[in-house]
């Protein structure tokens, strides 16, 4: 069979990308461990209530680290705003009560699918004093674009520094 000679440049540099994207794809699975985050347990949503859920919120573990727990459902966050200080380590809990929702947390490696029936789980670290938003970025309904809570992380080194003046 007669290849051109430009059609078989083509060919070449087409199987070279191609071989190119598919070690990639196998070194960031295999090499990388790249995985989509999976949920940590299942949780029957009928049993949110008799769960840790049932009082969801954060939960101090020493150390400056933090469980975090929260309730998602059409349309909000339960708890709605969390305090933290500077450098907490923070490990996310959530579950869903109803539907797919999302959970992605603004400036942070925090973006989690929420699925009824499991517990998503991510860690990350608040470096930055700020206001940090959770959004839900899952389309769940008519008011999907109200369902925000915010995390709040205080200077506590800048705070306890003007206390000290104060006195
Ligand atoms: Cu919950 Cu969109």
């Amino acid at each position: 069979m007669h290849i051109d000679e430009l059609e078989r440049y083509w060919l070449i540099a087409v199987s070279v990308a191609l071989g190119a994207f598919g070690a990639a794809l196998l070194a960031s699975v295999f090499i990388f461990r790249v995985q989509l985050p999976s949920p940590v347990a299942r949780i029957d949503p009928a049993e949110i209530n008799e769960s840790a859920f049932a009082e969801p919120g954060l939960k101090d573990m020493g150390d400056n680290t933090y469980a975090a727990l929260f309730v998602a459902q059409m349309w909000a966050f339960t708890p709605g705003e969390i305090r933290l200080p500077k450098g907490a380590d923070v490990t996310f809990f959530v579950v869903s009560r109803d539907i797919s929702h999302g959970f992605f947390i603004e400036q942070h490696n925090v973006n989690l699918m929420l699925l009824p029936g499991q517990i998503a789980s991510a860690t990350t670290r608040f470096n930055r004093p700020g206001t940090y938003r959770i959004i839900c970025h899952e389309f769940c309904g008519p008011g999907h674009q109200n369902m925000v809570a915010t995390i709040i992380v205080e200077d506590t080194e800048q705070s306890t520094a003007e206390e000290a003046a104060a006195e």
